[in-house]
């Protein structure tokens, strides 16, 4: 880790890019206490950004210009441009220094109201013990906010790693995501692979592709493994950070999955494709005090916190002309009429305004409980990851479309409705991305969709034979597919020139050839 992110300092983003400073209100320490539940932040809070990279302290010190932020990470070079942006913008209010999250002798003294752990917890060689050390770094009524992976959705980023390591396209070499871009690039335009390359932000730049695709350590957790880990830390989701449509108490109501866990309907939603980002949750530790619901009140940055000419003058503008916050959780912009604003400076917290988050109180928490276990779970996923051998085999390219079709099924003790009865509840919900240009393999329900008999012959079969490698299957046509990769290899050149074996090319095959069948023909060797 500290090799890549010290050679790819990430993310990737011009020096004097600047950010307004009413847009980063959700990282806002009253804002994110108000909904934690943890009621009225210090006025001076103690800010941690674990693992900060080169952009977030300046977002931190952003939203929150009377805090005292720390900011650390394992690369240098990654602190070095932070420390350089924070400087060319004038922020006074973040100190750096390095920090290796495995090993808590080089955190920071002292405990934190926030602490911030983006994307980085998930590079940890223990990410539990890594959570339990951070939830020991919270003051009372602190709130950790915790991105990881969804192991779901992220599914193509998995699989786009996978083709990079086949390839022997690595992080190492300067030229390599430049070439793998390229190469990526000709796969056919309705390639799911491609597709989720080109539609990920981060592609356009080669530090975003080290970060994503030539990563050396990434994973991802599923719902319950993520419920599990912050029950194991001693901690408790208090906040989602995810649009409306994720929300774990929303979607309980919405798919009749009303007596479940916060966990089980946030992997359901994930393994449906339907979550549309990152997990990302704000925690408390277990010996917090009990939750506050607080009276309604202007956001700070709007009401008190108003300090700064730069920022007085915003307000002013916001408050003659109006204008539009991006929001993270909201999902949509939220659009600010001049009055709205004008009520907001004068201490007014109107209720038109209590949805878009410019207005802390009310109630944040989730009826739902907040995990419990699904002991099925490891066996499933190893099935899923599987390689399924027979004339008519589960696709491995679509191997996580699948676990969809098949989880009610194969995991009665779930009580989950069959197949059409999921899509029946999903229909009002779901967004099939399919037809833009990819015909399907974007989502399950969008793949169902189109492949619904053959899809219910599949789950109609009795179980299929497994292979445990490439080694042990053949293709049909097998040696004529082998070229036929050879070719594709050859013919852009970018590939790096290393010998791959047949299990190698037959897995590249099924990758990089095989996005226009559902099933393929995958006999025992
Ligand atoms: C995906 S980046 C996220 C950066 C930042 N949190 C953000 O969201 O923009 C992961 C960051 O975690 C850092 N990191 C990885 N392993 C780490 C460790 N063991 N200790 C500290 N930082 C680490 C990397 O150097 C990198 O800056």
């Amino acid at each position: 880790m500290r090799a890549q992110y010290g050679a790819w300092p990430y993310p990737h983003v011009p020096l004097l890019a600047t950010l307004p400073s009413t847009h980063p209100f959700e990282l806002h320490a009253s804002w994110l206490w108000d909904r934690a539940g943890s009621g009225p932040a210090p006025t001076k809070p103690r800010v941690w950004i674990a693992g900060c990279g080169t952009f977030r302290p300046y977002t931190f010190a952003v939203a929150n210009p009377h805090a005292e932020i720390v900011a650390g990470d394992l690369s240098e070079p990654s602190l070095a441009v932070a420390r350089r942006r924070c400087t060319v913008h004038g922020v006074r209010n973040v100190a750096f220094a390095p920090l290796d999250l495995d090993d808590p002798s080089t955190w920071p003294e002292g405990r934190f109201d926030v602490i911030e752990c983006y994307g980085a917890l998930t590079n940890c060689a223990d990410p539990l013990a890594t959570l339990r050390s951070l939830r020991a770094r919270l003051t009372p009524g602190g709130v950790l906010r915790l991105m990881v992976y969804p192991h779901w959705s992220r599914q193509r980023v998995f699989q786009l790693q996978r083709v990079a390591r086949l390839l022997g396209f690595t992080a190492a070499e300067r030229s390599h995501p430049a070439r793998f871009r390229a190469f990526v690039k000709r796969l056919p335009a309705a390639h799911p692979l491609r597709y989720a390359f080109t539609t990920y932000a981060d592609s356009r730049n080669d530090t975003g592709v080290v970060d994503a695709f030539l990563h050396g350590g990434d994973r991802g957790f599923t719902g319950w493994q993520l419920g599990a880990l912050l029950r194991d830390a001693d901690m408790t989701p208090a906040f989602w950070f995810h649009r409306p449509w994720a929300q774990p108490d929303a979607m309980s109501e919405r798919l009749s999955l009303r007596d479940r866990s916060q966990s089980e309907v946030l992997a359901y939603l994930d393994l449906w494709q339907e979550l549309r980002g990152n997990f990302v949750v704000l925690a408390r530790a277990n010996d917090a005090p009990p939750r506050i619901v607080q009276e309604p009140t202007p956001h700070p940055r709007f009401y008190g916190d108003d300090d700064g000419l730069r920022h007085r003058l915003r307000l002013l503008r916001l408050g003659l002309v109006g204008g539009t916050l991006p929001s993270r959780t909201g999902y949509a912009a939220v659009k600010l009429a001049a009055a709205d604003v004008r009520a907001l400076r004068a201490g007014d917290a109107p209720e038109r305004l209590r949805a878009s988050g410019l207005v802390l109180g009310g109630d944040h928490g989730s009826r739902l409980p907040t995990h419990a276990d699904w002991p099925g779970e490891p066996a499933f996923l190893a099935h899923a990851a599987g390689l399924r051998t027979g004339r008519r085999a589960p696709n491995p390219l679509y191997a996580h479309l699948f676990a969809a079709f098949e989880l009610a099924q194969r995991c009665p003790e779930l009580r989950l409705p069959d197949l059409d009865g999921q899509m029946g509840r999903w229909l009002p919900w779901a967004d099939p991305l399919e037809g833009r240009p990819v015909r399907f393999g974007l989502t399950p329900y969008g793949t169902l969709q189109r492949f619904r008999q053959s899809v219910a012959d599949h789950l109609a079969r009795a179980d299929l034979g497994a292979a445990a490698s490439y080694a042990d299957v053949r293709l049909r046509d097998d040696a004529a597919t082998l070229q036929r990769v050879r070719s594709l290899l050859a013919a852009g050149g970018e590939a790096p020139a290393i010998a791959r074996d047949d299990a190698t090319l037959r897995e590249l095959a099924v990758l990089l050839l095989g996005h226009d069948t559902l099933f393929l023909s995958l006999t025992p060797a």
